[in-house]
């Protein structure tokens, strides 16, 4: 661990705020000098003395306490990093709208760091139009946004809004500030993103690699995506800051062995529907879905358990194939507010113009916000380390090309994601 950071921990009134407790002795664990400052409702959740004696310091909700020292702005003067565990509706409303009522609200305001804000709250008010706007203004203003996660809820119902693990919580936080202090590129002291690290406290899923539709115990229906693309995408984003759940479908081994890396977590999936379930199941808190994944449309409408004997009377073998589910279709259409879903389309064109034809009726169709299109063919596309797209919008609308290495075109393709982001 680095630098001593001066953190202040902020807890507003949700029943989540038992889970700053662990918040804040994991900060205070890793060397930091810790202040917690709850809101008054906070204190009916978690009580002052735990928290005075897990961060070690005095905790203070009212800014008419210690006024010769000015707490109420010296807090968030002296503050390396702000965080907020759990952020309730209520208080996204406040912070969005710049109020300064309590302790809290003066601390955020009088403070330059950059702000972490971890929202708990069910799953209707965090989908409200009021909350989405909110967290559009904190976003657009460099604040990281940690979670919510999706599951289980206090009210025994399900859905996103449950408050992120505390050990994400204070990754994410940390990962805010390491930038500011001039050791990555990112996030300058008042908070705003630098190029660099405009995905942190988001969450990326990336499908990568070619799915396998077993027939028997040993062969399968695949393709030859290598995976490259995909991969390059998962680290470039990991690399911008953003929490990453990569479902890799079979991958070539030396890709397969750049897929693990900080911030990436891989869940591998063989076929179309098992990858469904991972993406599916990955993208209900995520930010961002990336189909980059070749996806056979296709599976044998039987596997048989054993090897399939060869007839040895010269006759055909008939494979009958059933359709899979469209998975992109799927994403699209569960989508939640705000998330951007992008497909890629790989096709054998002969000339530009069949390419963005082909293209455009694909982006109609699908319905992604994004479709990357390349061609592909026995020497182009899968498996070089070069690739060569058109970025369309959902109405089949140029917005971006490129052409480089795949590291290069998921550069290119996480730029136009971040954009929309913002919007
Ligand atoms: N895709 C998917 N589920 C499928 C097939 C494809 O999610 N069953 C996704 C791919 O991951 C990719 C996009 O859809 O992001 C386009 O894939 P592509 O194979 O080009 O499109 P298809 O829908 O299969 O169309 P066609 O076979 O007519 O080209």
């Amino acid at each position: 661990m680095g630098d001593r950071l001066n953190i202040v921990v902020g807890i507003t009134g949700g029943i989540a705020a038992y889970k700053a407790a662990t918040v804040v002795r994991l900060l205070v664990k890793a060397g930091h000098d810790v202040h917690v400052v709850p809101t008054e409702s906070a204190l009916r959740f978690v009580g002052a003395p735990t928290l005075e004696a897990l961060s070690r310091n005095p905790v203070t909700t009212s800014i008419f306490d210690d006024v010769a020292a000015v707490r109420h702005v010296a807090l968030g003067q002296a503050a390396d990093l702000v965080v907020i565990a759990p952020a309730t509706a209520n208080s996204l409303a406040k912070l969005a709208a710049g109020m300064a009522d309590d302790l809290l609200g003066t601390t955020v305001l009088a403070s330059r760091a950059p702000l972490v804000v971890a929202p708990a709250m069910h799953t209707e008010m965090w989908s409200n139009p009021a909350t989405v706007a909110n967290v559009a203004t904190l976003r657009s203003r460099g604040v990281v946004v940690v979670g919510p996660a999706s599951g289980e809820l206090t009210g025994g119902d399900r859905g996103p809004g449950r408050l992120s693990e505390p050990e994400e919580i204070v990754a994410a936080a940390l990962a805010a500030v390491v930038p500011a202090r001039g050791d990555l590129p990112g996030r300058d002291l008042a908070g705003h993103d630098l190029p660099g690290r405009d995905l942190a406290g988001r969450h990326v899923v990336v499908t990568a690699g070619g799915t396998r539709e077993p027939l028997d115990p040993v062969r399968f229906l695949g393709n030859r995506s290598s995976g490259r693309q995909g991969v390059a995408l998962a680290r470039a984003a990991a690399d911008r800051g953003a929490r990453v759940t990569l479902v890799a479908a079979h991958l070539d081994a030396d890709v397969a062995q750049q897929a693990p890396g900080t911030g990436i977590t891989v869940v591998e999936a063989s076929t179309t529907r098992s990858l469904q379930e991972a993406v599916t199941a990955a993208a209900r808190d995520a930010d961002v879905v990336v189909m980059a994944a070749a996806v056979a449309d296709y599976r044998p409408e039987r596997v048989a358990d054993a090897k399939i004997k060869k007839a040895g009377d010269g006759a055909d073998l008939t494979l009958r194939l059933v359709e899979n589910p469209d998975v992109l279709r799927g994403l699209v259409e569960t989508r939640r507010p705000g998330q951007i879903v992008v497909g890629f389309a790989a096709e054998t064109a002969e000339s530009r113009d069949e390419l963005l034809a082909l293209g455009r009726a694909k982006a109609e169709r699908k319905g992604a916000d994004l479709l990357v299109l390349n061609t592909v063919g026995w020497s182009a596309g899968f498996g070089t380390a070069d690739n060569d797209v058109v970025v369309l919008d959902a109405s089949g609308t140029e917005v971006a090309a490129a052409r480089g290495s795949k590291r290069e075109v998921a550069e290119a393709v996480l730029d136009e994601i971040v954009g929309r982001l913002l919007r």
